[in-house]
């Protein structure tokens, strides 16, 4: 007899049924969890694995342009001297000059007055149209078009403007240096009807900017949207960020009511990014998903963690998703958060940025966000929106290898150098050791 007595039998039964609940509950809850995941893996993956410009893919052409193209194009390019301006900030000492609004805004009197102020090389082209359709406000884009570049460019930009009505919404202003202005070869067919929307991207190797090892002049882009901009408010931003939804309409409903006695501000746009093949978040709920199941991190999480890891970020992903936009937290840009380089909505007031970085040399917004620091900046973060870098998470790795780098980097230290000891000339040597001036 295995069992002495009855007592010792429903003992073990006991036990036995126990450990059957418990197994059984660590069973469903792992059941639960994984079946959970897998819908969420399933509901969220390749929605948006399109690479850029592809959704337009299934769309009918219509047969009239939704731009409002000047200059003679999009059949040929035709300037006077006159219709070229100088860079906001190097004027006439700069080598390079801007044609503004080559395509001008179509607005109507509903869209929200807050500009998404962006540069692009044509290589990038294809992100013009996922802005344009995620983007609700007007977006301003310099374009750095050298020699025959600027044909191929428009060329792509003409069929948009067939394809995608929120094209109507979009200008555009041409950048290049002197000595390589615009070049049009021949006409375009300026009245040709499209069969279809299928714009594929350019061949890099074929630009004008790469034969001729032009570096890209980030910052005169950056200046020359800001300025063109037709609104009080401006968010200067890369164009590989997805705002995320109807950020312009509710930006201006948040502002309309927002005081503070401390000027000056600008409010901070937290950004993240996800993993490829994966949707773009486009609601704080939706973020907060892909954050905890890990497809999502913040920005330059691995290839730079303090240049967007933002104040508050932990509690940030903690507050419960609102659907208003709302002030978060009150910062100022000092020590330990001296290398943060937020994106933020402005005004064209705020300082410019420095034309003499290259995009190659990186940093390459340093100098703007330590002035914002000596000028004692207040940075509202803003809950409720959120911009996310598309496609893909950047890695480390990447950068280790590009060796080509060197010299660019070594001219942006140059010129970063010279930059801060204007600055601690003018500004209070109290507040620099604050801003971190050297
Ligand atoms: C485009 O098509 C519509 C309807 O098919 C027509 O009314 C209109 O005149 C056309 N516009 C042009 C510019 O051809
Ligand atoms: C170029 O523009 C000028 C002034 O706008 C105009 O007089 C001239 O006819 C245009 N030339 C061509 C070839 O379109
Ligand atoms: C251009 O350079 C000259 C000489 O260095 C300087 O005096 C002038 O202020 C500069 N202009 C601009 C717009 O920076
Ligand atoms: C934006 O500003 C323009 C010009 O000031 C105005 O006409 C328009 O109504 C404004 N838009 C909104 C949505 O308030
Ligand atoms: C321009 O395109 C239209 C429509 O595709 C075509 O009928 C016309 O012949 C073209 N003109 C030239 C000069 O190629
Ligand atoms: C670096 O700066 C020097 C002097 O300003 C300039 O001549 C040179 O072309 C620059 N090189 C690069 C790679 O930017």
């Amino acid at each position: 007899m295995l069992y002495k007595t009855r007592t010792e039998l429903r003992q073990s039964i006991i036990i036995l049924i126990v450990a059957f609940f418990f197994v059984t509950l660590i069973f469903l809850n792992y059941a639960y969890f994984s079946t959970r995941a897998y819908i969420y893996e399933q509901s969220i993956r390749n929605q948006f694995s399109l690479p850029p410009g592809k959704f337009l893919w299934n769309f009918p052409p219509s047969n009239y342009s939704y731009c409002n193209f000047n200059y003679g194009l999009p059949a040929k390019i035709n300037y006077t001297r006159n219709n070229l301006k100088y860079p906001p900030q190097e004027g006439e000492n700069s080598s390079y000059r801007v044609l503004y609004n080559a395509v001008e805004t179509y607005l109507d009197d509903n869209v929200p007055n807050v500009t998404y102020v962006t540069h692009v090389t044509v290589d990038f082209l294809l992100f013009i149209p996922e802005i344009a359709r995620y983007w609700d406000g007007p977006i301003s884009i310099a374009a750095f078009v050298p020699a025959r570049d600027a044909q191929i460019f428009i060329q792509k930009i003409t069929k948009l403007c067939f394809c995608l009505p929120q094209m109507s919404r979009v200008s555009i202003h041409l950048v290049f240096p002197v000595n390589h202005e615009p070049l049009f070869e021949e006409a375009s067919n300026s009245s040709s009807i499209f069969n279809n929307c299928n714009i594929k991207n350019v061949f890099v190797d074929r630009l004008n900017r790469i034969e001729n090892r032009l570096f890209y002049p980030i910052n005169v882009g950056r200046n020359a949207a800001r300025e063109a901009a037709s609104t009080y408010y401006v968010m200067v931003t890369d164009i590989e960020l997805i705002p995320s939804k109807h950020l312009a309409m509710k930006f201006m409903q948040f502002v309309k009511g927002f005081r503070n006695n401390e000027t000056p501000f600008v409010f901070v746009v937290p950004i993240f990014e996800i993993n490829n093949g994966y949707k773009v978040p486009q609601n704080k709920e939706q973020l907060q998903q892909s954050v905890k199941e890990g497809v999502a991190v913040y920005f330059h999480r691995y290839v730079c963690p303090h240049c967007q890891k933002f104040p508050g970020i932990d509690v940030w992903l903690d507050t419960p998703n609102s659907d208003s936009i709302r002030p978060f937290l009150t910062v100022k840009r000092e020590y330990p958060f001296h290398r943060w380089e937020p994106i933020f909505i402005g005004t064209k007031q705020d300082p410019v940025y420095d034309e003499a970085l290259s995009w190659e040399g990186l940093q390459d917004k340093m100098t703007q966000m330590l002035q914002m620091c000596l000028l004692n900046y207040n940075f509202v973060i803003l809950d409720g929106a959120f911009l996310v870098h598309w496609p893909g998470i950047k890695k480390k790795g990447q950068r280790v290898t590009e060796a080509w780098r060197t010299s660019f980097i070594k001219n942006n230290s140059k010129e970063y150098n010279h930059i801060t000891e204007q600055l601690s000339r003018v500004y209070d040597s109290n507040k620099n050791k604050k801003c971190k001036l050297q």
